[in-house]
């Protein structure tokens, strides 16, 4: 066999088209989800007499035969092998001979390979979402690890209110909780079968669509062939959830970045996931937490690229949508590989926590604790935020220390003054979903809640 259309066609193709067209470099990885699909098909063929039992036997055989021989490195790929498609159907029917030339009845490679990709990515998405959850562990380790210890809180990069280190952590771990739901969700969006769309239109041929959804373990088959075929949906959703987790990821590393200068203090890497300079003998650099930071853009380009694709493409497959398989293999493995190294870099640095606990207990940090002392007293808050914000202008004009200040106000006095001492101010945020200790312990428990209900998602 030469190409899959030589019938209708004098020549070969040009070797620049060859070369522009060939998806096999990159779809080769679908090469199981592509059996699979097959294994389906022929099943259903045989099913509803389209092939006979022996010829049913003989393909699933050839199948059987090709799959090991992919799994193990052993197979011979044709130059004519344009994909993985063409290069499994062309092995089963060199081993099937005439029963492997009716493996391709009623199906084309458009409703083949959205089969495919929607296997592919299925799978992928909750094998992803297990990963998220391993760094989630790490968090929540981490966060019980830290127990007391505390930071300053930021609005603005300003220091605001001191915070439990543990708060602070799990405020990421929520972050990616929200990552697994929506990786779960892609996955969903991918769980539908276009397997009997054809190449647009279905079938003159009785096939049975819900048979393979079935038997391919999709949870629906398709409504429209129409849309089976040039749906997309599911791989821009599946960027998006990696784009969106990859911003979260950016954003840890720029924390640990700017936690790991000198200037902060607030951890220190492990050496064996931190790199040195080539000049300057001194250097710990956070490459890590810098490429997590940078391989965002990358994720955001290949979600915007597709969309880009898909925006302009009249129905149905277009050849532009072999556009869509680079992008997602792409990101998957970039926050797959970002997310291991990032977990070795949480689970071993350090945290400096008497570094933090001096940068918090600035007595300013306590101000708004001051204004709702005045509060509890009865005082309207916007009077007792001018009344400390009086004292803190006078402080830092260098007309006595805030504490005595306070100390020396009436409404205020030395039992308010104690509300500055280190490390009194976080424990006072006692709301729910709060910074201080009894909120945060509770709060505890409840990512670990969350934690076991994904797991029980993950492994359904
Ligand atoms: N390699 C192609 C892709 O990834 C498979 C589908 C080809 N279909 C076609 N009508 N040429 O999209």
């Amino acid at each position: 066999m030469s190409t899959l259309w030589h019938g209708r066609f004098a020549g070969g193709p040009a070797e620049a088209l060859q070369a522009l067209n060939d998806s096999l470099p990159f779809d080769q990885r679908m090469f199981s989800q592509d059996i699979a699909g097959s294994r389906a098909h022929v099943r259903m063929l045989g099913h509803v007499g389209l092939l006979t039992a022996a010829d049913t036997a003989a393909v699933l055989a050839a199948l059987d035969t090709t799959e090991t021989e992919i799994a193990e490195g052993a197979f011979v790929f044709a130059v004519n092998d344009e994909d993985i498609h063409t290069a499994v159907e062309r092995r089963v029917t060199e081993l099937a001979g005439a029963a492997g030339a009716r493996l391709h009845t009623g199906r084309s490679r458009n409703d083949q390979v959205a089969t495919d990709l929607r296997l592919w990515t299925k799978r992928e998405m909750v094998d992803l979402a297990g990963v998220v959850a391993d760094l989630q562990a790490v968090l929540a380790q981490q966060a019980e690890t830290a127990g007391p210890a505390y930071l300053p809180g930021y609005t603005h990069l300003q220091q605001a209110q001191p915070v439990l280190l543990a708060h602070h952590l799990l405020a990421h771990g929520w972050a990616l909780a929200r990552d697994v739901d929506r990786l779960l969700a892609a996955g969903q969006s991918a769980d539908v079968s276009p397997l009997g769309a054809g190449a647009l239109a279905g079938s003159s041929l009785p096939l049975d669509p819900d048979m393979v959804a079935q038997e391919l373990g999709f949870a629906a088959r398709f409504e429209n062939s129409l849309d089976a075929v040039s749906d997309r949906d599911f791989v821009v959703e599946a960027l998006f959830a990696l784009s969106l987790l990859g911003v979260h990821l950016s954003r840890i590393g720029e924390e640990m970045i700017l936690w790991a200068s000198s200037e902060f203090g607030f951890v220190s890497l492990d050496d064996a996931f931190s790199t040195g300079s080539s000049m300057l003998p001194q250097k710990k650099n956070p490459d890590i937490a810098e490429l997590a930071r940078g391989k965002a853009g990358r994720l955001i380009g290949h979600l915007t690229g597709l969309l880009t694709t898909l925006k302009g493409l009249p129905l149905t497959y277009n050849k532009d949508l072999q556009e869509d398989k680079e992008p997602l293999f792409d990101a998957c493995d970039t926050v797959r590989l970002t997310m291991l190294a990032l977990n070795g870099m949480l689970a071993t640095l350090t945290f400096n926590t008497e570094r933090m606990a001096e940068s918090a207990d600035s007595p300013y940090a306590a101000a708004v604790d001051l204004a709702e002392y005045l509060v509890a007293q009865g005082m309207p808050f916007r009077e007792a935020h001018a009344v400390v914000g009086g004292h803190v202008q006078n402080a830092l004009a260098g007309h006595g220390s805030l504490k005595d200040l306070v100390t020396a106000d009436p409404c205020l006095g030395a039992e308010a003054a104690e509300l500055l001492a280190p490390g009194v101010a976080v424990t006072r945020r006692t709301t729910p979903g709060g910074a201080g200790p009894a909120a945060v312990a509770v709060q505890a428990e409840r990512f670990a809640q969350k934690l076991a209900e994904q797991q029980t998602r993950l492994t359904q």
